[in-house]
């Protein structure tokens, strides 16, 4: 694991959205991986100003977002869909058929989650996977558990994941429950790029870099993966060893 510390999110999202762009010049067609929250939303403004100022085109990318809300039409302005489409997907040339989310509405909820995990295969993988974490060292919406998930499922969010989105629900109660892709699919993209900001991630991210490898902290497999860049803030640094 490379770790690397910079001053702000914005520092962070400068380097990271120009990460994805020299990527972009290089493999035009390329899979990405995207997250929602707060974590990558400086990297995508860097990707849009990017794109308006003529640097790369998003034309014949494919991505697949992590997670998506169960029981939320994808129309619902906290939808993941929607997020996506309004902090990037709708500013740049992406094509909206290229772009890839987990139905959580769907009936069949393992035959959702196996068409997901095939498309990805049947793409070639995930080239590069953008990851938040959360405070409780989720990735994706892989909470902590007893034993590290593979392909996609269907998760029931932990508290303080429901604490910690619960405000984006303005006179209504957030989704209980999510699909997510596992935490071996997550490890199986070539490359991963990983944000934390704030003092609120300190414990999470210590852990995941210097704790032991354990489903209780699902950002902890990471350690097993050959390619992964942590961009961290001070506070979010502030508990490394
Ligand atoms: C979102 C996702 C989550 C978030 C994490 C951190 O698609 O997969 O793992 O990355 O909950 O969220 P923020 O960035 O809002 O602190």
């Amino acid at each position: 694991m490379k770790v690397i510390t910079l001053n702000d999110e914005n520092e962070i999202g400068k380097v990271i959205g120009d990460y994805f762009c020299t990527l972009l010049r290089e493999n035009p067609a390329a899979v990405l991986g995207l997250a929602t929250g707060a974590s990558p939303i400086p990297t995508y403004q860097r990707m849009i100003s990017r794109f308006n100022a003529g640097d790369v085109s998003f034309a014949k990318v494919r991505t697949f977002n992590l997670d998506e809300y169960c029981n939320l039409p994808a129309t619902h302005p906290q939808s993941y869909r929607s997020f996506m489409h309004a902090q990037l997907f709708a500013q740049v040339d992406i094509a909206q058929n290229n772009t890839h989310f987990l139905d959580g509405n769907a009936m069949d909820e393992a035959a959702e989650c196996s068409r997901f995990d095939a498309l990805i295969e049947q793409l070639g993988g995930v080239d590069l996977q953008l990851l938040g974490i959360g405070r409780n060292g989720h990735i994706g919406f892989n909470e902590p558990a007893d034993a590290f998930t593979q392909g996609s499922f269907k998760v029931q969010l932990a508290p303080s994941t429901l604490e910690a989105n619960s405000g984006y629900f303005i006179d209504e109660n957030m989704p209980t429950h999510a699909m997510t892709m596992g935490v071996g699919a997550i490890l199986r993209a070539k490359e991963i790029l990983l944000v934390a900001t704030g003092a609120a991630k300190a414990e999470a991210v210590r852990a995941m870099i210097q704790g032991e490898i354990t489903p209780q902290l699902p950002a902890s497999a990471l350690q097993n993966h050959p390619k992964v860049t942590i961009y961290l803030d001070p506070a979010a640094a502030s508990l490394l060893k």
